[in-house]
C-alpha cells in the first residue's frame, strides 16, 4: 500500500557502468513520461570504486540510446555513508549488491534498501552483471530494468 510517494532513489551494482547507470536512465526516462519527474532525485553507484569517474560502459549507452535515452553524461561513482540519509530507497541489482549495500550502512541510515525487482515488483528476480556479456545481455537488462523501473514508479 502507498502512503507518501518517495522522492528520491540510489541505483547501486558493482562497478555503477552497466546496470545500475542504465537504472538511473530509465527510471528518469519512465518518470518523466508519467510526469512525476519533477522534485525526485536519482543516481546510481556501484559498490566498488574500480571506474570512479568514468562513463557507462559503451554496451549501455548503446542499449539505452537504442530506447532513445541518453546516458553518457553519467559519471561512476561509489556508494558512500551519505547516501544513507540522502536517499529514501537504496536498490541493489542483484542480491551481492544488496548484501554489500548491508554491510556499508551507517548505524543512523534512514534510507530503506532491497533488491530492485522485489521492491518494484516483488519478484525476487536479480539483474544479472552484464559486463562479460554481449549486445545481448545489454538489451536484457534493458529490458529488466524497464519493467522494474514502470512497477517501481507506483511508488513515486
Ligand atoms: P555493473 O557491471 O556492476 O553492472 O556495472 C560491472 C562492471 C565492471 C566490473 C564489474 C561489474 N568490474 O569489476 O570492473
Amino acid at each position: 500500500m502507498k502512503t507518501h510517494p518517495l522522492r528520491s532513489v540510489l541505483f547501486v551494482c558493482l562497478g555503477n557502468i552497466c546496470r545500475s547507470p542504465l537504472a538511473e536512465g530509465v527510471f528518469r526516462s519512465v518518470l518523466a513520461t508519467e510526469g512525476k519527474g519533477q522534485g525526485v532525485l536519482i543516481d546510481s553507484a556501484g559498490t566498488n570504486g574500480y571506474h570512479t569517474g568514468e562513463a557507462p560502459d559503451e554496451r549501455s549507452i548503446l542499449a539505452a540510446k537504442q530506447h532513445g535515452i541518453d546516458i553518457s553524461g553519467q559519471r561512476c561513482r561509489q556508494l558512500k555513508a551519505e547516501d544513507f540519509a540522502d536517499f529514501d530507497l537504496i536498490l541493489g541489482m542483484d542480491r551481492a549488491n544488496v548484501a554489500a549495500i548491508e554491510a556499508r550502512r551507517p548505524a543512523k541510515a534512514t534510507a530503506k534498501t532491497g533488491l530492485f525487482s522485489e521492491v518494484a515488483l516483488g519478484e525476487a528476480s536479480q539483474i544479472p552483471d552484464p559486463y562479460y556479456g554481449t549486445g545481448a545481455d545489454f538489451e536484457r537488462v534493458y529490458l529488466m530494468v524497464l519493467k522494474a523501473s514502470r512497477g517501481l514508479s507506483k511508488l513515486f
